[in-house]
């Protein structure tokens, strides 16, 4: 086993340096490929858990400017950073600059997801996915996911004095992406989903050494499982469908069986449905849970902007029968709660960043990014940019008052033709939970603030908070 792994590591850096050494005439961008195939992904990867990722970018970038090369992954890579770059990346066409994750990602989610997929690929899954999640269908899943919130804190909050926020907003969010996009109701299966899910995201981010005792290797044999599970679900659908037992509109799965194309045959292949299937899991799971996770933390640590929140939601819920389940229109009054989501997203992105691929040598800043390197993008650069965001360790909600915001500088949901397709998705929950969460409770934190990164943020011990409950309104 470690004799494999040495010829590997041993012969990686000759095919590399080979296929490098083709274009040594042209101007690389600065910087050290590093150890060849780690490059500096461990060193990444340390400062992420350490929460120093920021600083280890900021670092990067003083020595060598905004675009430098490194190896990520397995992979030469170039770094681009600011304003500028992102524009760059989200509007270039996918002859230019395409699609694609890291090996490891796109092992474990599968190759026909949309984050792999190009142009006309691209073009029918994402809008058989925008179909699904656009603010006119989504609408009418709010009371649906006012249940489940509700539901979910009866069982896990009501009574309690201490909870730790991150792991159940997980539950929660999963329990809400398996309701409403997969129509998969409590009980056994839904908890062995869930335990595969788990192990299968752990790996995503891992340098792709598939041995078996690797978290890669380890998330490949979970993705399987998942795939299976997944499989089983989709044939059971198409049964439904069949008998009318189903709506094409009930779920994400059944609304994605159900489209057709010209010849009348279901326009997405099986593995295109388990794949992105997948990855709106993913996208879904852990972005919100840390979201809300970081929302709850803010208002812990900022009575006033608790104030202002706990004012927007209790007018609403005055303004409603006792005990109805919020709407379309009540989410649209909860204008400065989001605005305190885009804020906490500002500063604590749960996504740090993504990787492209160059599909030809491109010229970028007076550099070279050579065909089939990646290229690495991060949400923070611009996020902390004193010169768009000014004073940028300020927690300030008005930033996103009045779309005053600068276009490609806040990219927590990527931006361009690919900008995140869950967005709407991603807003209703959060608002929903937020609402239940200031109106029924007071908490304090029962630990310090700080968090790592692996590679979303988790706070310590995932975040402990001493929970109060409120007179009941009604
Ligand atoms: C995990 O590693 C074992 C041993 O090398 C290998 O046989 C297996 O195929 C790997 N699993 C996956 C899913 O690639
Ligand atoms: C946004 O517009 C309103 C009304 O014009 C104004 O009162 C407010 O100060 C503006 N906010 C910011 C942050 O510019």
């Amino acid at each position: 086993m470690n004799i494999i792994l040495a010829i590997f590591l041993f012969l990686t850096p000759i095919f590399l340096l080979l296929s490098w050494g083709r274009r040594s005439s042209k101007r690389l961008p600065p910087g050290s490929l590093g150890i060849p195939f780690i490059g500096q992904s461990i060193s990444l990867l340390r400062a992420m858990r350490a929460n120093t990722a920021e600083k280890w970018l900021e670092a990067r970038i003083r020595k060598y400017g905004p675009i430098s090369k490194l190896s990520l992954f397995g992979k030469p890579t170039v770094f681009i950073s600011g304003q500028a770059a992102n524009k760059f990346l989200f509007t270039s066409d996918s002859s230019t600059i395409s699609n694609r994750q890291t090996q490891s990602i796109r092992m474990i989610l599968g190759d026909r997801n949309i984050f792999e997929l190009n142009a006309e690929d691209h073009k029918r899954v994402r809008s058989a996915l925008v179909s699904f999640l656009k603010p006119e269908s989504l609408k009418q899943y709010v009371g649906k996911m006012d249940k489940e919130v509700r539901r979910h804190l009866e069982i896990h909050w009501q009574g309690k004095q201490q909870v730790k926020v991150l792991p159940l907003a997980k539950t929660l969010t999963f329990d809400i992406i398996c309701s409403i996009l997969f129509g998969l109701e409590r009980g056994g299966r839904r908890e062995a989903v869930v335990a595969c899910f788990q192990e299968m995201i752990e790996g995503m981010w891992s340098v792709p050494i598939n041995l078996p005792f690797t978290r890669y290797n380890c998330s490949l044999r979970a993705s399987e499982r998942v795939q299976n599970m997944l499989k089983d679900i989709i044939r059971e659908k198409r049964v439904e469908l069949e008998h009318k037992a189903a709506s094409p509109h009930q779920d994400l799965i059944t609304c994605l069986l159900s489209i057709r194309n010209e010849d009348n045959e279901e326009a997405l292949t099986v593995n295109e449905i388990v794949h992105n299937v997948m990855v709106v899991m993913v996208a879904g799971f852990d972005t919100s849970s840390v979201l809300i996770t970081f929302i709850m933390r803010l208002l812990a640590n900022e009575p006033a902007v608790y104030a202002a929140v706990v004012q927007e939601h209790e007018e609403i819920t005055k303004s409603k029968p006792s005990g109805e389940f919020l709407t379309w229109e009540d989410l649209a009054k909860m204008k400065y709660t989001w605005r305190v989501a885009m804020e906490t997203l500002r500063m604590i992105p749960p996504v740090f960043g993504g990787f492209r691929i160059a599909q030809k040598d491109i010229e970028f800043g007076g550099y070279l990014i050579p065909e089939g390197w990646q290229i690495f993008w991060t949400t923070s650069i611009t996020h902390m940019d004193g010169s768009i965001f000014p004073e940028p360790s300020k927690f300030d909600p008005s930033r996103f008052e009045n779309q005053t915001v600068p276009p490609y500088s806040f990219v927590a949901f990527g931006g361009g033709p690919r900008i995140c397709p869950g967005y709407e998705f991603a807003r209703i929950e959060t608002l929903v939970t937020i609402h239940h969460l200031v109106t029924q409770f007071t908490w304090k934190l029962r630990a310090d603030n700080s968090f790592c990164r692996d590679p979303t943020p988790v706070p310590t011990q995932g975040l402990p908070i001493q929970l109060m409950p409120k007179k009941q309104l009604y």
